[in-house]
């Protein structure tokens, strides 16, 4: 059997262990075995392409030097170095700015393999003379969507990792006439690939020029659309993001004639598109309006509502109305992960269930920075999985719980969300711990969540902020009640 047959074989081995981890991913219980199907397929599929550059490198009538190996193994190495590094010391509230970043990769290396396609040609060897100049088109319209789906992913991408690292504010971006700019680079794009595609002539310096300004246009836009999605909506662009590089890798894969990245880019692009899908249905957003970068959504008013006075807290106060209360709900956030406090927060549950006290958690879908993030933190801490509850399975109990510990959370327990409509989250559901009797909010300050939007909840009359690390505030607690 020649090499190509056991590479051809190979990449069907390895379609199916990625559709075999996209299964497993999917439940809690069988993520782990879902992984290792991913990393085992991976490992085939890079296998399985260094054999077959190595076959055409071994064949005497193509005259080929090693070079191309040598490049390839260089590349392997570094990049898989690098992304040891990187796996090893990255922070868990870092996670999905990393992604981000290796979305990015995918998008530029759809952008080179496109000019590369473009500067090579249609290689017309063996093609029916008839069949040129069709084969040709579709070549160049291949070139010209790979570009555009990977320019786009690149900036988007980029912009992402700042807005999640915080180097860019989360605000959307309100450029005027967003929206125009945005349909109207869509009608541009397609206006230029239409006539880069129908021309006579291929690869002179016109065609390049075409090229050149449909990865500029692709470029901008990419950045527009995401600059341009306000921080509630992240959770949703990381994973659109991550469906626009599957789209991106099998553009790459039609230009390359390689089965194997269509089949991975076209799962990775319909998951994703699926995730962001369901996504805003939880968090009440219109799926068009996520993806065309907030399309329809226009800036409110600043908001510079005088909500009043905060009360503050200390913790011996908090250790005594939780001795006294029979049930407890926890409301993790973003600042329990950056403070770590999972920790203390599984011991202070210890012990008020030894008390007698009914704790239970209620976990907000996009609570963190990452889907499942609190659900991870709390099995790390070894809190009993039967007594964390989902937003919907606890949000009807509210009225009757008698304190709400909400720990580093602020977005997801905004009650602006559904009393304001005029409120950039407004119509995504919220954990209302409102309706508790005692709500204590444990942050540093008054500063607003990821959203940049002001929190009514911390001026109600129910509520009292414990101000400090989340951490040392529930080992005081936990000291206050020994
Ligand atoms: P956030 O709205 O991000 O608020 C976190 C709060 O934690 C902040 O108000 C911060 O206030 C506090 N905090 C930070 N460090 C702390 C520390 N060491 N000790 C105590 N408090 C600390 O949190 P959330 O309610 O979890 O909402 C998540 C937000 O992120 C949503 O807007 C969501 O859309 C977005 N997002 C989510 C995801 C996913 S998939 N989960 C992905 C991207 C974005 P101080 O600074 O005053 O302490």
């Amino acid at each position: 059997m020649s090499i190509t047959a056991i590479s051809v074989a190979a990449y069907i081995v390895a379609s199916l262990l990625f559709i075999l981890s996209l299964a497993g991913l999917s439940k809690h219980e069988t993520s782990k075995s879902g992984l290792t199907y991913g990393i085992v397929g991976m490992g085939i599929a890079l296998l399985a392409t260094i054999a077959l550059v190595i076959d055409k490198v071994l064949k005497p009538e193509l005259d080929l030097t090693w070079l191309p190996v040598a490049l390839m193994a260089g590349a392997i190495v570094i990049g898989a170095l690098i992304g040891f590094w990187r796996a090893r010391i990255v922070e868990m509230t870092g996670m999905p700015e990393l992604i981000a970043l290796l979305h990015s990769f995918v998008g530029l290396a759809a952008v080179l393999i496109g000019w590369n396609g473009a500067i090579e040609g249609f290689h017309a060897d063996g093609v029916n003379p008839a069949d040129v100049r069709a084969l040709t088109n579709i070549h160049e319209a291949e070139i010209a969507i790979g570009i555009f789906i990977g320019a786009v992913t690149l900036t988007g991408s980029i912009v992402a990792n700042r807005k999640l690292s915080g180097k860019m504010k989360s605000a959307p971006l309100m450029l005027p006439g967003k929206n125009l700019i945005n349909v109207g680079s869509i009608v541009v794009f397609i206006v230029l690939t239409a006539v880069y595609v129908s021309r006579d002539t291929h690869g002179d310096n016109t065609s390049m020029i075409l090229l050149g300004v449909i990865t500029a246009l692709a470029l901008f836009l990419g950045w527009h659309l995401v600059a341009s999605i306000g921080g509630g909506d992240m959770p949703v662009v990381i994973s659109m993001l991550n469906s626009y590089s599957g789209w991106a890798a099998a553009a790459s894969g039609f230009l390359l004639s390689n089965d194997l990245l269509i089949v991975t880019g076209a799962l990775v692009g319909s998951s994703g598109a699926y995730l962001s899908y369901i996504m805003c249905k939880a968090m009440n957003r219109s799926f068009i309006s996520v993806i065309a970068g907030g399309f329809g959504i226009e800036a409110g008013p600043a908001d510079d509502t005088d909500y009043g006075e905060h009360r503050e807290v200390n913790a011996e106060q908090v250790a005594e109305l939780l001795t006294g209360a029979k049930s407890v709900v926890i409301t993790p956030g973003y600042g329990m992960a950056v403070a770590q406090a999972q920790y203390g927060v599984a011991e202070l549950t210890s012990e008020l269930r030894k008390k007698g006290v009914e704790v239970r958690f209620g976990i907000h879908p996009v609570a963190g920075r990452l889907p499942g993030h609190m659900n991870v933190l709390l099995a790390e801490a070894k809190v009993p999985y039967d007594i964390v509850l989902e937003m919907d399975e606890i949000n009807d109990d509210f009225p009757e719980t008698d304190v709400v510990l909400v720990i580093g959370a602020n977005d997801t327990v905004n009650p602006a969300a559904s009393e304001d409509p005029g409120s950039p989250i407004a119509g995504m559901p919220v954990l209302t711990v409102w309706e508790a009797e005692n709500v204590i909010v444990f942050k540093r300050s008054m500063a607003a969540g990821y959203a940049g939007v002001q929190n009514p909840l911390f001026f109600r009359d129910n509520s009292a902020m414990l101000f400090g690390d989340a951490k040392d505030r529930v080992q005081d607690i936990l000291a206050a009640m020994h």
